[in-house]
């Protein structure tokens, strides 16, 4: 696909992935509807691509301040859309809950399973009939290496995923030989403020890498530019591990066995300040506290 002048949805924009997606895309041409809760944040976004780029009035990134998570908030963004007119959707918001499951509340996996896998899913229903009238169109989901290897502490985080990618893979093979074709895309662990300093420091007990969203936005690009559907899965070390877990799981069963002890010093009550913050505008790639 030729991103020049095509309509693209991202919602979480104005998180460390979401900014790092509409700073790409509006470079390769394509008009973008910004969809986050904070009107501020999106208005501050659209003014620094519009005035990075140049950007003419008719040009400027279209945002739309919509929780995606209710009922009200979907219908926000479909209105905004039978307005723009549409040709991608990338269901990139999300949250993560790190910790021990049983210390988890149900409103708070709840919540999560709504956010990562139920809007993306109502989403997708609402705006096919859209997509479904362009020449040429696209979804984009939003995984985690973590939607295919179960990983302790994230629990409901990785059903989350896991569900997401069923999903990306059923509607890709219903929609096979439309025009409309369905990605999943699965960073790994990736420098934003969904990951609190707690996940930080775990990654670094752990020796697990954490990219620039950039990278993650450049793969975005190059798999939107591709021909057919698919799944992308970004760091090497990570696609090995997605592979042998579906082959011989017991043997990533041993190897987090063996890592559990430090999963647990990182991700108990004690230890953990749940309360991270992100402003993607003035600080797109490190996670801080408030
Ligand atoms: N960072 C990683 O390590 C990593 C790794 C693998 C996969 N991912 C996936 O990448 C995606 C983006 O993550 P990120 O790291 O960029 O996270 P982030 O920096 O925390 O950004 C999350 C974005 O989602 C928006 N959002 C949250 N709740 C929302 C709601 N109810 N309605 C509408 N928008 C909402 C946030 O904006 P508001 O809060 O202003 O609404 C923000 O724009 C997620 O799906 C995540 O699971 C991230």
């Amino acid at each position: 696909m030729n991103l020049q002048d095509k309509t693209i949805l991202i919602t979480g924009a104005t998180g460390g992935i979401g900014c790092a997606f509409s700073q790409r895309l509006a470079e390769q041409g394509a008009r973008l509807i910004l969809v986050g809760r904070n009107s501020a944040k999106l208005a501050q976004e659209s003014s620094l691509i519009s005035a990075t780029l140049s950007l003419p009035v008719n040009r400027q990134p279209v945002p739309v301040a919509a929780d995606i998570a209710t009922d009200e908030g979907l219908e926000t963004v479909v209105q905004a859309c039978s307005e723009q007119g549409v040709d991608v959707l990338i269901n990139n918001a999300g949250s993560q809950l790190f910790g021990f499951y049983e210390e988890q509340s149900p409103a708070a996996i709840a919540h999560l399973v709504q956010l990562n896998l139920v809007a993306p899913m109502l989403l997708t229903s609402l705006l096919l009939p859209l997509l479904h009238s362009r020449p040429e169109a696209a979804i984009v989901n939003i995984g985690s290496t973590f939607g295919s290897i179960g990983h302790p502490a994230f629990v409901a985080y990785s059903a989350s995923k896991f569900g997401l990618r069923g999903f990306s893979e059923a509607l890709r093979r219903e929609l096979s030989g439309s025009t409309v074709k369905v990605h999943y895309l699965a960073p790994r662990a990736t420098r934003t403020a969904l990951n609190d300093d707690q996940v930080v420091a775990m990654n670094e007990a752990l020796g697990n890498a954490m990219d620039d969203p950039l990278l993650v936005a450049d793969e975005l690009v190059r798999l939107l530019g591709g021909k057919r559907g698919g799944n992308r899965f970004l760091g090497c070390p990570e696609k090995l591990f997605v592979r042998i877990n579906s082959l011989l799981p017991g043997l990533v069963d041993r190897a987090l066995a063996k890592q559990l002890g430090t999963i647990r010093h990182f991700a108990g009550s004690d230890s953990r300040d749940s309360n991270s913050v992100h402003n993607c505008i003035t600080n797109p790639h490190t996670a801080h506290k408030p």
